[in-house]
This record gives C-alpha cells, sequence and structure tokens, in this order.
C-alpha cells in the first residue's frame, strides 16, 4: 500500500545511493541501518507518547540527511533541517505546519543536554536509542547515558541486558 511515507522513502533511498557513488557497502550499511532504525524507534516513542507516528517517523528518516548525502557531520542538524525542508516541500503533499515540526526537530536533534518539544525529545530520543541498540557490546557514550537510562525506565527496564 502506497502513501506518502513510501514515497519519501524512495526519494531518500535514491537520493543518498546517488550522492554515495562509491557504493562504500561498509558507510552504506550504517548510514541505512542508522536512518531505518532511528525511524522505527520514532514510530515506537510515537506511540508511547501519543504523538502523530507517521510525523515521527519522517523525523527519524529525514535527521541525518545532509551527511548521508555528502554533507559533513559538522552542524549537520541545522543544515539537514534545511535540506529537509527542499525535500518535502518539493514532494507537496507536507502543510507547513507539519514541515515547521519536522525540520524544528532535526535542527534540535543534536542537543540532546536540552529539552525541547515533544517531537524535537522524541527525536533525540530515537537517535540515543539507535546509538545504544546498534550493538550492545559497544559502551554507551557519556553524554548519552542520563537519557538512555530514561528510556529504559520509560519502557521499565533498568539495565540494557
Ligand atoms: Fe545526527
Ligand atoms: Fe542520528
Amino acid at each position: 500500500m502506497e502513501n506518502r511515507l513510501e514515497r519519501l522513502r524512495d526519494e531518500i533511498d535514491l537520493l543518498i545511493l546517488e550522492k554515495n557513488p562509491e557504493r562504500n557497502h561498509h558507510k552504506l550499511r550504517l548510514y541505512i541501518s542508522h536512518m531505518y532504525g532511528v525511524a522505527r524507534f520514532c514510530t515506537l516513542l510515537a506511540m508511547k507518547r501519543n504523538l502523530d507516528i507517521e510525523l515521527a517517523t519522517t523525523c527519524g528518516m529525514l535527521h541525518d540527511i545532509y551527511y548521508m548525502t555528502g554533507g559533513s557531520t559538522a552542524a549537520h542538524a541545522l543544515k539537514g533541517a534545511n535540506q529537509a525542508k527542499e525535500i518535502l516541500q518539493s514532494l507537496n503533499e507536507y502543510s507547513q505546519e507539519e514541515i515547521d515540526t519536522i525540520t524544528t526537530a532535526i535542527a534540535r536533534h543534536s542537543e540532546k543536554g536540552t529539552i525541547h518539544s515533544p517531537y524535537d525529545e522524541l527525536l533525540k530520543d530515537a537517535d540515543v536509542m539507535d546509538h545504544c541498540l546498534y550493538n550492545t557490546g559497544f559502551p554507551v557514550s557519556e553524554k548519552e547515558t542520563a537519557r538512555y537510562q530514561s528510556l529504559l525506565a520509560e519502557f521499565g527496564m533498568d539495565s540494557p541486558c
């Protein structure tokens, strides 16, 4: 069943492949895994927090678009918010309010130490969940520990295992 989320995914997948012509398997695996991982955690958190599921999933799909399409990681949140705005506007299926919600969450997603609006927080949390759950054998970074602990508590778990 096709809907705008699937059309957006087609657009993003193609863009990432087009902007990574060297087809570095390791890099592409990390990009695709992180993009879909964060998107799926956004879905779960939106269900848990009674937020709009599709809007939340869209935040996850687009949040690191800047560096995944050839840009640097420096200031990728702000630059990615502008890029996401262009992509969403070009699809002609998103209201201005939806675009504002999505791009604000993307612009703020690197500010993990600050508390913002519900969609901003959802995206930061989903990003942390994917970083921490990609491989639980890897150490959790110090700057993500507090958020990770509160996420585990939100899901009724005290520790990762
Ligand atoms: Fe990011
Ligand atoms: Fe990310």
